[in-house]
């Protein structure tokens, strides 16, 4: 049995939702799992954890910059771990960029942070434009039509493979 760390960081739940599915796969297969939001970091110490998993949604071509600051804070004992990372966005869901090697934010991420995870995974997020701020719903409507996906306002869609990240949860396990 392993002790498992999830530290995640979410606008709308969607990246919560998918720790949430890794977490329930990982204690079925005997772990303790802890799941974190980035922001309520302070009282748990990730020196005492086995394997270290994040997990980060992009808003606005990034992920939160206090998952930057986690990594590059834990960098030495994250290399020390198991450790997994893993990126939520909509681009993702285009075939062609649905692989670490090949979704940009997940390369440029890794890249900058200069840290190798045992697992690396990236997951097509979802879509609620009615959970938007006008702004931000004009602006994703905006890059949807550009990237030809839905713009009609009242949409809502998940384009996560829960295949694939159940698959994911069951590496984390087994690494
Ligand atoms: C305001 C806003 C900005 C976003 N910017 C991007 C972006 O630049 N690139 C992208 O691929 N997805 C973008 N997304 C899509 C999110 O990554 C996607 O909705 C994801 O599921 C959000 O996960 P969360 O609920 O855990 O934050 C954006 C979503 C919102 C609402």
């Amino acid at each position: 049995m392993d002790k498992i760390l999830i530290v995640y960081s979410t606008c709308d739940g969607h990246t919560r939702k998918i720790c949430r599915k890794i977490k329930s796969i990982s204690e079925n297969m005997g772990n303790e799992v802890e799941l974190v939001s980035i922001d309520d970091l302070l009282p748990v110490d990730p020196g005492e954890f086995d394997k270290i998993v994040v997990g980060a949604s992009i808003r606005y071509g990034k992920h939160n910059k206090k998952v930057t600051e986690f990594v590059v804070q834990n960098r030495k004992l994250l290399d020390k771990k198991t450790s997994a990372f893993f990126s939520v966005n909509v681009v993702a869901r285009k075939p062609n960029r649905n692989t670490p090697d090949t979704n940009p934010y997940l390369k440029k991420f890794l890249g900058r942070v200069m840290w190798e995870p045992d697992q690396v995974a990236v997951f097509a997020g979802s879509i609620d434009y009615r959970k938007y701020r006008f702004l931000d719903r004009m602006m994703i409507r905006l890059i949807m039509y550009i990237t030809k996906g839905p713009t009609n306002p009242d949409t809502v869609v998940d384009f996560t493979n829960w295949d694939q990240v159940e698959e994911f949860g069951k590496a984390i396990s087994e690494m």
